[in-house]
């Protein structure tokens, strides 16, 4: 039953009040006043709602937390108050200076205070009303690019402000740093990682990892699609409020009614009476700031009476009234033990230092990567050196320079020609500079590699297989591939230490499991190169089965829509090998499913009788795979690309503007969404 419109009105009102109010509980008090199952069900109930009456949404709605809107360009908009920046010290002479300028200044007596300095992203949000309304970037301090539906998406921003304080001003600035949280950043680099290794399989150029936490907080805020944004959990304090009037005398005041009004403010600031606290705070944080969950650079210290800041004044580019205080970036020196040269999942060579136990940055460092072999020819260094260390955005060890050689002589370090694992001759690819091992048939940490690729959750999705079981089993030499995961016993699993019954029974059930998997996952899991996951799709669907897969030759197999030599020659290549033949036997006989039993080209019926077609843009409910397979369904074929021979283009929400212009020029059919339904489904 569609409601009307009043009441939608003031469902929705209600709604937005309520999921902004558990939102905040959530994600600040740490408080779930709901399951997540009766959040979920709120916040479907107001998109559908919103859905029904667009017109009805807030401007403070929860449900842009998710992202959904494309920004083309960001607009540039001007600040209310200018973005300054802070004058940086470094020691404690600096800080006596800072002390005596403002004690000439300033009549009688004064305070501090210290917070610390985030390492992000300074970021200017507007509120009107109580409701967000801009989030504007620093720029060049005068305007900056307004990022609202990218911030819309960071959970610990109000939306609303909680109004139960009288004394908001009805225009409010308030200033933060955007972070990205150490955790975060690891994982979504363990993600590219994982990514890159199927990547690289498919011979597709490697993602960059992130470099650090700041600079993948700012990337990610310039990004033009918020729902990207929302995936890449950002955090935020906030730290400054500008009106043209504050009901405050101090910022302690401030920063106390910021938190009453629902913004998150660290909760690490101290009043500091004299410059000897504020050391004091210096020192506190000088080694527990690396305990913390996101990356801080410094200390900023400021005078908390509003006046004596008036009184201060400012200059060109930053207030008299506050200063930061950097840290180091603390650089130590220790020895290069040795070097062990790595092998990837994928055969890369990753030459990684062994070095004398040191602690940086809170940790104690054994290790550093050294990258390839341009690097080491870059520092030129070598075994028995003293080395300068330091963490790279404090996160990843490196070795920045060569202090002294050995003074008894350093021994060479020679990039090695061969594999360290399996001793094949290494080779490096044209333009690359990282040397590859090219054994993927016997080379242990690459056989390792394809097993966790056979078990990834894109392939087999065997969840109860981890990387570091398969190691283990590998190791025990339980499996040499991935048809000998399907002979593993309860025994053998149960002789190894750590593994219980119940951690038994389900690794045996998750592989037992993987027999249901379709054929196209466990073409996909097969790892065969230049094979991803639509390819391997694309093939299910059009041979239907592994026979007529085998049977297929190079011109055959290029008829294939978006197949083209290299995949067709690599999947030649793969069914000739003996061994992969030898293994795909195994599998057929542990009955994984090599048949495409999807409801897939039962002819439902000939409307498109013929015709090619191509698809572009998304639908709303269907996957790409999903509209390719409706089109063959209904007796249409599939096109790669926009070409003359293409009869008709299916035109979804965002399609890319350069297909659609290719086929105004070439005079192809365009066809709607509702169009291309209404064809089908008459
Ligand atoms: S107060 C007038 N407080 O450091 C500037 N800034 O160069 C007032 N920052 O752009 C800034 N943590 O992005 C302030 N607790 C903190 C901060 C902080 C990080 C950043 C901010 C600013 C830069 C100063």
């Amino acid at each position: 039953m569609t409601p009307n419109k009043d009441s939608a009105g003031r469902r929705i009102q209600e709604l937005t009040r309520l999921i902004n109010r558990y939102n905040h509980l959530y994600y600040q008090d740490h408080i779930s006043e709901v399951s997540d199952f009766e959040f979920d069900k709120l916040l479907q109930e107001l998109s559908t709602l919103e859905n029904a009456f667009p017109e009805l949404k807030l401007p403070q709605s929860p449900t842009q937390r998710v992202g959904g809107s494309i920004t083309k360009s960001f607009n540039t908009v001007k600040h209310d108050f200018p973005m300054l920046s802070l004058s940086n010290t470094y020691s404690d002479e600096d800080l006596n200076d800072f002390n005596e300028r403002i004690q000439k200044d300033v009549v009688g007596t004064y305070e501090f205070v210290s917070e610390l300095k985030f390492d992000g992203v300074a970021i200017s949000l507007v509120y009107e009303n109580g409701i967000l309304t801009q989030a504007i970037t620093r720029g060049d301090g005068e305007q900056g690019d307004e990022v609202t539906s990218n911030i819309k998406t960071i959970k610990t921003i109000p939306l609303e402000l909680n109004k139960s304080d009288t004394n908001i001003p009805s225009r409010l600035v308030v200033r933060g740093e955007v972070f990205m949280p150490k955790a975060e950043f690891e994982r979504i680099n363990a993600e590219i990682l994982q990514d890159n290794q199927e990547r690289e399989r498919l011979g597709k150029k490697s993602n960059n990892l992130l470099a650090n936490p700041r600079n993948a907080a700012s990337g990610t805020l310039k990004n033009q699609d918020a729902s990207a944004v929302a995936k890449r959990r950002l955090d935020c304090y906030i730290y400054d409020v500008l009106a043209e009037e504050l009901p405050f005398q101090n910022h302690a005041q401030a920063l106390a009614a910021l938190r009453l009004w629902g913004f998150q403010v660290s909760n690490h600031y101290q009043l500091c009476p004299s410059l000897e606290d504020v050391k004091n705070y210096i020192k506190l944080w000088e080694h527990q700031r690396f305990d913390l969950p996101l990356d801080t650079d410094g200390i900023v210290i400021k005078i908390n009476d509003y006046t004596q800041r008036k009184d201060l004044g400012f200059t060109a580019k930053s207030p008299r009234w506050a200063i930061a205080y950097k840290y180091k970036a603390e650089s130590v020196r220790t020895t290069l033990l040795s070097v062990n040269f790595q092998v990837g999942r994928t055969g890369k060579i990753t030459p990684v230092a062994n070095l004398k136990p040191i602690l940086l940055a809170g940790t104690t460092v054994k290790r550093a990567t050294l990258h390839n072999a341009n690097e080491i020819a870059r520092l030129g260094v070598e075994i028995g050196d003293t080395v300068f260390l330091e963490k790279g955005g404090e996160i990843i060890p490196k070795i920045t320079a060569v202090d002294s050689h050995s003074p008894r002589g350093g021994k060479p370090l020679d990039f090695p020609s061969v594999c360290p694992e399996c001793h094949t001759e290494l080779q490096r690819r044209e333009g690359e500079v990282d040397f590859f091992c090219p054994n993927d048939r016997s080379c242990p940490p690459q056989l390792i590699g394809q097993i966790e690729h056979f078990v990834h959750r894109k392939a087999l999705n065997i969840e109860s297989l981890g990387g570091k079981t398969i190691e283990t089993f590998f190791k025990q030499g339980f499996i040499k591939n991935v048809a000998d995961l399907y002979e593993l016993k309860t025994e053998q699993i149960l002789s190894l230490d750590g593994f219980k019954e119940q951690s038994t029974k389900n690794i045996l059930e998750g592989i037992a499991n993987s027999r249901k998997q379709p054929f196209s996952k466990v073409l996909f899991a097969l790892g065969i190169r230049f094979v991803g996951e639509s390819v391997a799709e694309k093939l299910a669907i059009y041979f239907g089965n592994l026979d007529n897969l085998r049977a297929a030759t190079l011109e055959s197999l290029v008829e294939v829509p978006e197949i083209g030599e290299r995949i067709a020659q690599s999947l030649i290549d793969y069914f000739q090998t003996p061994e992969n033949a030898a293994i795909l036997e195994r599998l057929i006989g542990h009955g994984l499913n090599f048949t495409h039993t999807q409801t897939v080209m039962q002819k439902v019926g000939d409307a498109l009788g013929g015709k090619t077609y191509l698809v572009t843009g998304s639908f709303e409910g269907h996957s790409r795979e999903d509209m390719d397979r409706i089109v063959r369904e209904n007796g249409g074929k599939l096109a790669s690309g926009v070409s003359a021979k293409l009869d008709v283009l299916v035109v979804g929400d965002k399609a890319g503007a350069s297909k659609l212009k290719k086929a105004e020029q070439l005079g192809v059919r365009m066809m709607s969404a509702q169009e291309f339904w209404a064809l089908i489904k008459p």
